[in-house]
């Protein structure tokens, strides 16, 4: 029975254009949902733009009109670029629409009636000439504690510290320059412990989720109490009004996912589907959920979202494919180095079926940064699809446009065979996200292909009319190969499986394509399929790629604006670490002086730490339950002693005290043995 399968791809904000980083998203999803569709799966793909928050309402305000304006003109925007990329959403929607809207307010009230909302009051800093309160992002001063100026409002950039705005020194809004005022209002919490032990065992179950990010959440969410998550905003906001709550507003990322279903509620209505089916916990219907999103955004859907879902009775993902950035020759996207290009500047020089390819190529199932080194792009797409791929047909396809192809399949020496019988293997790539070991199994086809073609020379034999029969036959090889070929980047490269359709007049619209020669069929005139690149059109786009200003939006790895005190938490790093990111961790030998259970919390416990002389650090570690204080006193344990301070629930944690093992009981606190000093360096 064919799987249902609905798709996501993180909501783009409607504050800021699509750019090539953003593109590494919505092309995987694209690639993944065209190849369920092509293994005969129903697959549904639902985006819609995000459209809510600070950012929108100021921007909206700086250009002297309504926010429903703004957004509508840049969801015309956005649409051109995706299409212009050959992404096909089946339901494009709008997290400002009223169904959104409805889903919200079902939501909220499971979770009030779970209990899971709590009022508390929030010191934030308003800008009395904007008369906004001020998310971090929108204040800047002077670092409190290195004193460098020109800082945001929640963390140093020089010194790396972090702190809250009202710490910063000569603050200023960037919105209008004003100095804030420090106000206090109520805002609506969930209550996110609660969920603890349902997001343990979602997120460790080894299903829904990439191993490393398991970890991740592990390690920096789940080993210790999780935070209240504070998701109301006080007017003015644009955004839905909390109906039980005047004045206060959903936070941006409250309603945000909210907007998938409310995205797919229109596909319903407009397809005559059941949205209920696919979105009400029902384990005896088929629909499995999938969203696609980027390494920045992962604890909103892997902690917020599905705490929400159990809460609503709603289903929950299947899965969270979780990618990493973009960067450009090995740096992040720079707007100086003309690389932080615009999907639609790209789309004025290159052609987007090479984009395509190359991310393919270069997409593996884990979360590392894809580089787009711009040479090996165009030797990628210049060898790979117009060398190998495309010139099987171009060498073979005028030879026989008048006779078709033969009407048995030649013997091929088991070329379609061999290529047929992997199938499989490039379909688990694929499902996988393992898109580089799907492109690299078809090249392999395509270089086996190309030594046929050039062992047995149609060109030649053309010459001699004698060698028309095997002509005929070595061209109906060359172009079943091909045609296996492009059935195998259908998804990839959907607008050659298109024109492969019509070159042998045989649509591709099934896997199992690739299964079967085809034989006694007309072939057409060979239309052209694909350019080489050319290095000055590359060039082209880095020099216009010079004026493209994103708007709002810092780099791609940025983080929202307006995020939430969870943000607080370090994003999901990136795998590997430079020797210069490791000489940064100040690793020291440090004496327990005492240590005693935090009451309040199942996990922690506070350690002073001696670091030598009268330096001393308070520690809050996930290691209460198994060990006892006791034991600890006197230890030699190690420390990383130039972690950012932490403010807790419980304290200021100042630091981390290493351990090893999986977690939960099996917990292995790292010593120095005896000699070693307190505030010794360890290398
Ligand atoms: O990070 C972003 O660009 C957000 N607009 C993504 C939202 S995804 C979902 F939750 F809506
Ligand atoms: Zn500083």
């Amino acid at each position: 029975m064919s799987r249902r399968i609905l798709v996501t791809s993180a909501l783009p904000y409607a504050n800021g254009h699509i750019h090539l980083g953003h593109l590494v998203e919505y092309l995987q999803t694209d690639m993944w949902v065209r190849f369920q569709k092509l293994r005969g799966n129903r697959c549904v793909y639902i985006c819609a733009d995000d459209t809510h928050g600070t950012a929108i309402m100021i921007r909206a305000r700086q250009e002297g009109r309504p926010e429903a304006e703004l957004i509508a003109d840049m969801r015309d925007a956005h649409l051109r670029d995706f299409t212009a990329f050959g992404i096909e959403f089946d339901n494009y929607g709008s997290t400002n629409s009223e169904s959104t809207r409805q889903w919200c307010h079902r939501v909220w009230k499971s979770l009030r009636e779970a209990g899971l909302i709590v009022e508390k009051d929030v010191t934030q800093l308003y800008d009395p000439e904007a008369q906004t309160f001020l998310a971090d992002r929108f204040v800047k001063g002077t670092c409190p504690k290195c004193q460098s100026p020109d800082q945001y409002g929640d963390s140093c950039d020089k010194c790396g510290c972090t702190y809250s705005p009202a710490e910063l020194i000569n603050p200023k809004s960037t919105l209008s320059g004003a100095t804030p005022e420090i106000r206090t209002a109520a805002h609506l919490f969930v209550a996110l412990e609660q969920k603890h032990a349902f997001l343990n065992e979602w997120s460790q179950s080894g299903k829904h989720l990439q191993s490393e990010v398991a970890n991740y959440l592990k390690g920096h969410f789940l080993g210790e109490e999780l935070r209240d998550w504070d998701i109301s905003r006080p007017a003015p906001y644009f955004g839905f009004e909390i109906p039980d709550s005047p004045g206060n507003y959903w936070y941006v990322w409250f309603d945000a996912p909210i907007g998938y279903i409310g995205s797919t509620a229109d596909w319903c209505e407009r397809v005559g589907e059941n949205v209920e089916e696919i979105w009400s916990a029902q384990p005896e219907v088929n629909w499995e959920i999938h969203h696609f999103i980027g390494k920045d955004i992962t604890y909103f859907h892997t902690l917020f979202w599905p705490a929400m879902l159990q809460t609503a009775g709603l289903r929950l993902p299947e899965k969270v494919h979780i990618h990493g950035f973009l960067t450009v020759d090995g740096e992040k996207m720079s707007k100086s180095k003309g690389t932080f290009v615009m999907a639609s500047t790209y789309a004025k020089h290159l052609d987007p079926a090479y984009l395509r390819y190359y991310y393919a190529s270069k997409l593996g199932s884990r979360l590392d940064d894809l580089d787009l080194n711009l040479d090996e792009f165009i030797t990628k797409v210049n060898s790979d699809l117009v060398g190998k791929v495309v010139n099987l047909a171009s060498r073979t396809a005028k030879f026989v446009q008048g006779t078709g192809l033969s009407a048995q399949y030649p013997d091929d020496g088991g070329l379609f065979a061999q290529a047929a019988s992997e199938a499989e293997a490039i379909a688990n790539d694929y499902e996988n996200c393992d898109f580089s070991a799907a492109m690299r199994r078809i090249m392999a086809i395509a270089d086996r292909a190309n030594r046929y073609i050039e062992d047995n020379a149609p060109w030649t034999l053309k010459k001699d009319p004698a060698q028309a029969t095997r002509l005929q036959d070595v061209c109906t090889v060359g172009l079943n190969l091909f045609r296996q070929i492009a059935v195998y980047l259908a998804p990839v490269l959907p607008k050659l499986a298109e024109q492969t359709g019509r070159l042998l007049n045989a649509p591709i619209d099934n896997w199992n394509h690739s299964q079967q020669p085809l034989i006694g069929t007309a072939v057409a005139a060979f239309e052209h399929m694909l350019k080489r690149v050319e290095p000055t059109q590359v060039q082209a786009m880095i020099d216009e790629g010079k004026q493209d200003a994103p708007t709002s939006e810092a780099a791609p790895a940025a983080l929202p604006a307006d995020s939430g005190k969870y943000l607080e938490q370090e994003p999901l790093t990136a795998e590997h670490c430079t020797i210069d990111d490791f000489v940064k961790v100040d690793l020291r030998v440090a004496r327990v002086l005492a240590c005693q259970e935090v009451k309040e919390s199942n996990k922690l416990l506070q350690l002073t730490l001696s670091l030598g002389g009268d330096q001393t650090r308070n520690v809050f570690a996930g290691i209460k339950g198994v060990y006892k204080p006791e034991d600890l006193v006197g230890q030699l344990v190690i420390m990383c002693a130039n972690l950012a301070p932490r403010k807790m629930k419980f304290g200021l944690s100042e630091g981390m005290v290493l351990a090893a093992g999986a977690g939960g009981q099996e917990i292995f606190v790292l010593r120095a043995d005896d000699g070693a000093q307190p505030g010794m360096r360890v290398h």
